[in-house]
């Protein structure tokens, strides 16, 4: 918003207000976030907590830490899955992990990783396919709260039911049963699967590059951004990636419209995966 530009309603006013508090008082930058993403967010919060308007919520999660939390898990949804997309896990599989074999060792970052589910199906595959000990992986995420669950790795077994089928489809080739034991209504996932990730929290908005990353999947993260950021987030990957390095984006998020695009080879338009120059 500038300052001479009357046309916005109170809504986009009260939003904005709302926006600028969270960064003066908690240093999160949710300015280039899709502005309707975030007033979708807010009012739905408004109705969880029955206040009456934006400047109340503003009000309320400037003056209360814990409520602000709740805030920030609205504006980050945490929705995932293990093996989200089977088929874009089976594409990995055969078509990309074979090339990285070629690498003694291979750093991977999961950008955006929220409770893990994502980071610890790489994990399987990975050791499926015999390259697990050769890699370092590093699953980062903004929100601390949702760090702390990631690092569990304990699901409900009603979820493990659903990522069970996504395993099969995503071609496992073992039982899923061998990767966590059950206690009471929960899977606890084996701690084999953590032997390989560093978890860490980091804000795409704010923070700088990881080095000399192999593969980079950034799933439905880019999607709540505006253009401008997303471009930024994009500089960030292409600047993390070694020459011939992978990004992967999520289904409905694509580099074609990005200002780095020339900087990559489209490997697969449908599975939203793109290879950096070997020359870039
Ligand atoms: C919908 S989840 C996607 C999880 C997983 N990548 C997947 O596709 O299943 C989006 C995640 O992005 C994280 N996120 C949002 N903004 C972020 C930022 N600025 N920096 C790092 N992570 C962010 C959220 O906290 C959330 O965990």
């Amino acid at each position: 918003m500038n300052d001479f530009d009357f046309k916005h309603n109170n809504e986009d006013v009260e939003t904005f207000l709302c926006i600028e508090a969270i960064k003066l008082k908690y240093g999160y930058n949710f300015s280039e976030y899709s502005r309707a993403h975030i007033k979708r967010r807010i009012k739905g919060r408004l109705v969880k907590s029955g206040l009456n308007n934006i400047l109340e919520l503003t009000h309320r999660l400037i003056e209360d830490e814990a409520f602000f939390r709740d805030v920030l898990l609205d504006f980050s949804i945490n929705v995932t899955e293990m093996f989200r997309d089977p088929s874009f896990f089976k594409y990995l599989r055969e078509n990309i992990i074979p090339i990285l074999q070629s690498y003694p060792k291979i750093n991977i970052w999961h950008a955006g990783c929220s409770s893990g589910e994502e980071v610890y199906s790489m994990a399987i595959l990975l050791k499926e396919c015999g390259l697990y000990d050769r890699c370092q992986i590093y699953a980062t995420d903004f929100n601390q709260k949702i760090i702390e669950k990631a690092k569990d790795g304990i699901y409900s077994l009603e979820a493990i039911r659903e990522y069970t089928k996504n395993y099969i489809l995503a071609g496992g080739t073992r039982s899923f049963s061998d990767y966590y034991f059950a206690k009471y209504d929960n899977a606890i996932l084996d701690l084999e699967l953590k032997k390989r990730i560093t978890f860490a929290e980091h804000n795409l908005v704010t923070d700088g590059s990881f080095g000399e990353m192999h593969l980079i999947i950034c799933r439905n993260v880019l999607i709540y951004f505006n253009r401008t950021l997303q471009n930024r987030v994009n500089r960030l990957f292409l600047d993390s990636l070694i020459k011939g390095g992978y990004l992967c984006l999520g289904s409905k998020e694509s580099l074609v419209y990005s200002d780095v695009f020339e900087k990559f080879d489209t490997v697969s338009e449908e599975f939203k995966l793109y290879r950096k120059h070997l020359k870039a």
